[in-house]
């Protein structure tokens, strides 16, 4: 499958790819996870698909995911309380843009997760957790698992993706040419590792978000609580949600999507 076999994968010796199932199709790599990480599979198991026929994306999009992708979900399971369990978006994010400038695509941050290079999509990051009661008080929940998934535009045309509503673009149109994939997921994994493993001082993770972010200093829109609202992105809080300045005042926005509405910024250089 696109060179990536059980077999080359184990050879990394990945902490996040100790069990690894590599498929040809699935419906979607996070469902596998998902179903692993309920049967008990250990921290650092990676799934892998050469294509998935029902791939989800945020905000219960679908994501195309035909051949020449990487499409990918990691189960982990941080030894950290449920309350960390958001972090794990950003800081995934800052992995994976760093392994992209490493495998030479200059990839952006948009808040809070998504990969732009040229300001146009290239790869997408799904975080969901499963969290539990662990006795004592009832806030006090660890989290049991959290599915990891990426999916990366690698190989491919844009025109393959069937995306109509979002400017989209792959490592193949960024590049001028393909990638092994093995070393994408190299450096993936390593990069991943990395930042999980300081999740903790999220404050160092979310100033290396803030070196490669392209939201903070732009106009957006976001729409929120049936509402839409538009202001300048200004900084993070310490926990990663974004302040706009807005004409009523500081919001502080927690999830969903935003706009960029101006290119406003001067390009910055790489990390
Ligand atoms: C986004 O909407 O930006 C997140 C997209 C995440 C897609 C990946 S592809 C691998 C994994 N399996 C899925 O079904 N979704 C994620």
């Amino acid at each position: 499958m696109n060179g990536l076999s059980r077999e080359v994968i184990e050879g990394l010796h990945s902490p996040l790819a100790r069990v690894v199932e590599v498929h040809e199709a699935l419906a979607s790599t996070q469902d596998r996870a998902r179903e692993l990480a309920r049967a008990g599979t250990p921290d650092g198991t990676l799934v892998v698909a050469g294509v998935q026929t029902g791939g989800r994306g945020r905000l219960g999009r679908h994501w195309g995911s035909p051949a020449g992708g990487l499409w990918m979900s990691l189960v982990l399971r941080p030894e950290f309380g449920a309350s960390l369990a958001p972090r794990i978006t950003q800081t995934a994010a800052v992995g994976v843009a760093k392994a992209l400038w490493e495998v030479g695509v200059e990839t952006r941050i948009k808040w809070p997760n998504d990969l732009l290079a040229n300001g146009k999509k290239v790869c997408g990051i799904l975080a969901e957790s499963s969290a539990r009661h662990a006795g004592g008080p009832a806030n006090n929940r660890r989290l049991d698992y959290a599915i990891l998934g990426v999916g990366m535009n690698a190989n491919l045309d844009p025109a393959d993706l069937g995306v109509r509503d979002r400017e989209i673009t792959t490592i193949r149109s960024e590049l001028g040419h393909d990638l092994d994939l093995l070393d994408l997921l190299r450096a993936l994994l390593t990069n991943l590792a990395v930042e999980m493993g300081r999740i903790r001082d999220f404050g160092a993770v979310l100033d290396e978000w803030r070196n490669l972010n392209c939201t903070l200093g732009e106009n957006v829109r976001v729409r929120r609580f049936g509402e839409t609202v538009e202001g300048r992105a200004v900084d993070l809080t310490s926990e990663g949600a974004l302040l706009l300045a807005a004409p009523q005042g500081t919001i502080e926005v927690f999830e969903g999507e935003i706009e960029h509405l101006a290119q406003g910024r001067d390009a910055e250089s790489a990390p």
